[in-house]
């Protein structure tokens, strides 16, 4: 019998027309975007889900799918997806990890750079009208950090936190990192997290969010940081404590900071980091290039693929259900 698979947006890159090929598919075209309602109606009598970040996946929405057999998310974090729930009933789990690694890595560096050279602030600032006459260069005219020569502290040395530390090194920047697995990398000093608070200049967040690292960087974490910090996150929101975060660069002890993800996406207006001026916002693009989306889709249409011919994901993160 022919499988029926539901895509929750159209995607790029070409395997999934070899998908479609494969199996009954269907893909949400709107109108609108998908809402939690939608999926669950469109979803239902499916065996196979190929599913954004933005889609959750949790567990009444499983309880309510006794024929899914397999996810496939186009995304490497799944903290959009009830993990344990879909591994209970033997549901492999596929992502897309590898593929987005040097394009985030050029995002996070982004974000440090922008953030240290106050280039947001530099740009709204011409667009605003104030560049006049009376308000020209001087010599603290805008003044911000050097990158070149700092120390960068890197929490979570997975292929993403390396290639950051990669493009530290070539800005001259000595690379601290802190990671739970303590992998080896040259050139980065491991050391204690909380060292790497207490010495770092700049701050860059490269971890899964989940269980133990959710508000990891707490007003604890915060207020242990050396003074004048930088911080940079493209990992996931919820990793730090956006509320902490605003009233440390309020008095100061965060210089600034380049923030990409948020713990609630899109970003309510009202979030008090969006008032700050020295913090440059990104919305969740660490990933958002041509290439490496189309890479992304292309991993999660073949992870489906092999799921519809019983055969292993390439990529799973719950492999222990082949077990
Ligand atoms: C992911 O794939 O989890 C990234 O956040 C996308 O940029």
């Amino acid at each position: 019998m022919t499988k029926k698979v539901f895509v929750t947006h159209q995607l790029p890159g070409d395997r999934i027309h070899e998908l479609a090929r494969q199996c009954d598919l269907s893909v949400w075209t709107g109108p609108g975007s998908l809402s939690g309602a939608d999926l669950r109606r469109e979803l239902t009598g499916r065996q196979g889900l190929v599913c954004l970040l933005t889609d959750r996946i949790d567990r009444p929405l499983l309880d309510a799918m006794p024929e899914l057999s397999f996810v496939s998310s186009m995304s490497v974090g799944v903290d959009h997806i009830d993990v344990e729930a879909l591994t209970e009933r033997g549901i492999p789990l596929g992502n897309t990890p590898g593929v987005l690694v040097d394009t985030t890595a050029d995002a996070a560096f982004a974000l440090l750079l922008a953030a240290a050279r106050r280039l947001a602030e530099g740009d709204r600032y011409i667009r605003q009208g104030n560049w006049r006459a009376e308000n020209g260069w001087t010599p603290d005219f805008f003044i911000g950090k050097d990158v070149s020569g700092a120390t960068l502290g890197i929490i979570g040395l997975g292929p993403i936190g390396q290639a950051v530390a990669h493009r530290a090194a070539g800005f001259g920047m000595r690379v601290l990192s802190w990671s739970r697995s303590g992998r080896e990398v040259p050139g980065v000093k491991n050391v204690s997290l909380e060292e790497l608070l207490l010495r770092s200049d700049f701050v860059s967040v490269h971890l899964a969010l989940n269980a133990q690292t959710r508000n990891m960087l707490d007003s604890e974490k915060i207020a242990m940081m050396k003074p004048g910090v930088i911080l940079v996150n493209t990992a996931r929101g919820g990793i730090v404590d956006e509320l902490a975060l605003a009233r440390a660069l309020d008095s100061g002890q965060v210089y600034a900071a380049g923030i990409d993800v948020f713990e609630q996406e899109p970003v309510a207006m009202d979030n008090p980091l969006l008032q700050h001026p020295r913090v440059v916002v990104a919305p969740h693009i660490g990933s958002a290039t041509t290439l490496t989306r189309a890479r992304m889709a292309n991993m999660a249409a073949d992870n489906a693929m092999a799921a519809l011919s019983g055969q292993p994901m390439p990529c799973c993160v719950n492999p222990e259900v082949y077990e």
